[in-house]
């Protein structure tokens, strides 16, 4: 299915910190209040995933420097789902963007990839920026299995995903064997498996708007790791967890991978 879209000649790193079920509001107040002090940053792109509660407020004291999104939301538009959350409720809190199919969603809440696949095409219509999350475990990593389990996620995560779509879609290689361990994969990794996704991606696709999906990597990213994986090729951004709940540890990353990419 191949299709054109607008070519960008850079693009700036994208910055996403993704605080899962942590911070209150006044936390979060807090967090913006201190980052803004050590945050000096001016060409990357950076992004909140928040929890639902934080996101009007944090989204009106950042004053459009940064983006604010959702860590999830449901496919229906609306309706007797007890404890859910509709792109259009999300839209009007505030955000831009939504983490979809997160290997802790998969795994605590049994999301499968047609659900998942259902949260990004309702993402796209409502104008809400998907981060579909992508993962091997280690068990399917050490029988090999690694690039046929991105395969189905891909292929079925992005199912019904037109070639104009793409390109405001964001994939976020998150290895569940690195989420939270302090096991951050190696640069080799990293590099070997961003270039199988886009190879995916072309096939679903094609060439061309293969290379314009930004690719994050995500799995202990650190101060400690930041500066070599933001060099690492075809590596777009970041997406990270423990490292973005202490505003200092954030900031470092940020300046620690300070450039900007070439397409
Ligand atoms: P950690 O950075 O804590 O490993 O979490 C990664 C992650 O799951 C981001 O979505």
């Amino acid at each position: 299915m191949p299709g054109k879209s607008k070519k960008r000649a850079v693009r700036s790193f994208l910055q996403v910190a993704n605080w899962k079920m942590n911070k209150t509001i006044r936390e979060a107040h807090e967090f913006i209040k201190q980052f803004m002090q050590v945050h000096t940053s001016s060409n990357q792109a950076i992004w909140f995933a928040v929890p639902f509660t934080d996101i009007r407020s944090v989204h009106d004291i950042v004053q459009g420097n940064f983006e604010v999104g959702a860590q999830n939301m449901n496919d229906a538009t609306s309706g007797a789902y007890t404890g859910e959350i509709a792109a259009q409720m999300l839209l009007e809190a505030g955000a831009t963007f939504v983490i979809v199919g997160h290997s802790e969603r998969r795994k605590y809440f049994h999301e499968d990839d047609a659900f998942i696949n259902r949260k990004v095409l309702r993402a796209l219509e409502s104008s809400l920026k998907p981060i579909l999350c992508i993962g091997e475990t280690y068990d399917e990593r050490e029988d090999k299995a690694t690039e046929a389990v991105l395969e189905k996620q891909l292929s079925e995560g992005l199912k019904g995903v037109s070639s104009e779509q793409i390109g405001t879609c964001i994939i976020a290689y998150e290895p569940v064997w690195a989420i939270g361990t302090g096991k951050t994969a190696t640069p080799e990794i990293v590099e070997e498996t961003h270039a199988s996704i886009r190879n995916i991606l072309e096939k679903l696709y094609d060439a061309e708007v293969a290379k314009e999906v930004c690719l994050l990597y995500g799995g202990s990213v650190s101060a400690v790791s930041a500066q070599v994986l933001s060099k690492t090729p075809g590596v777009d951004g970041f997406l990270i967890g423990t490292a973005s709940l202490d505003p200092e540890s954030f900031a470092k990353i940020i300046a620690l991978s300070e450039n900007d990419l070439a397409i």
